[in-house]
C-alpha cells in the first residue's frame, strides 16, 4: 500500500479549512496513519524545500511555513500519491482545476494552502523530516 507526506500550510489552519480539506481525503477513502499540528521550525522547512533553496520565492515561502501552526499527515491508499495530487490541484491555484483544493479555496502560489510529496522518493524523504516511524498508526478503515 502507498502512502505519502501532506501538511495543511498555515493559511488554511487560520482560514479554519482543516476539516473541510481533510474531509476530501476522508470521502475518497484514503487513510490517515499520522496527523499532528505544529509549528513548523525554520530547519525543518530549509530541509523540507532544500531543492528550492536559491529561487526567488524561497525566502518569502519559508518565512510563510513558518508563521503560523501547519497541520501534517501522512495517508495511505493504493495510487495515493497521484490521488492526493489529483484531489489538492496544480501549484499554481490559477492552474488548479475546478473542484480540487486549491482550485476552490487558494488565490496564490506560496499561499497555496498545502503541500504533497510528488514521488515516492520525495515521500521517503519528507515525511522523515516531521514524523518518527513510532508516530504512524496501522489500523483497518471500517465501513
Ligand atoms: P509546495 O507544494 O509546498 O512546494 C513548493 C512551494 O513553493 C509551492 O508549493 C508553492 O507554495 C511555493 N512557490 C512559490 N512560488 C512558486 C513558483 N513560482 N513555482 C513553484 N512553487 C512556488
Amino acid at each position: 500500500m502507498e502512502r505519502t507526506f501532506i501538511y495543511l500550510k498555515p493559511n488554511a489552519v487560520r482560514r479554519g479549512l482543516v476539516g473541510e480539506i481533510i474531509k476530501r481525503f476522508e470521502q475518497r477513502g484514503i487513510k490517515i496513519v499520522a496527523l499532528k499540528l505544529f509549528w513548523m521550525t525554520r530547519e525543518q522547512a530549509e530541509q523540507l524545500y532544500e531543492i528550492h533553496k536559491g529561487k526567488d520565492f524561497y525566502e518569502e515561502l519559508i518565512e510563510f511555513v513558518t508563521g503560523g501552526p501547519v497541520v501534517a499527515m501522512i495517508v495511505e491508499a493504493p495510487r495515493v500519491i497521484d490521488m492526493v495530487r489529483h484531489i489538492i490541484g496544480k501549484t499554481d491555484p490559477l492552474k488548479a482545476g475546478t473542484g480540487t483544493i486549491r482550485g476552490e479555496f487558494a488565490l496564490t502560489i506560496t499561499k497555496n494552502l498545502i503541500h504533497a510529496s510528488d514521488s515516492l522518493e520525495s515521500y521517503e524523504r519528507e515525511y522523515k523530516i516531521f514524523f518518527n516511524e513510532e508516530e504512524i498508526v496501522n489500523y483497518f478503515l471500517d465501513v
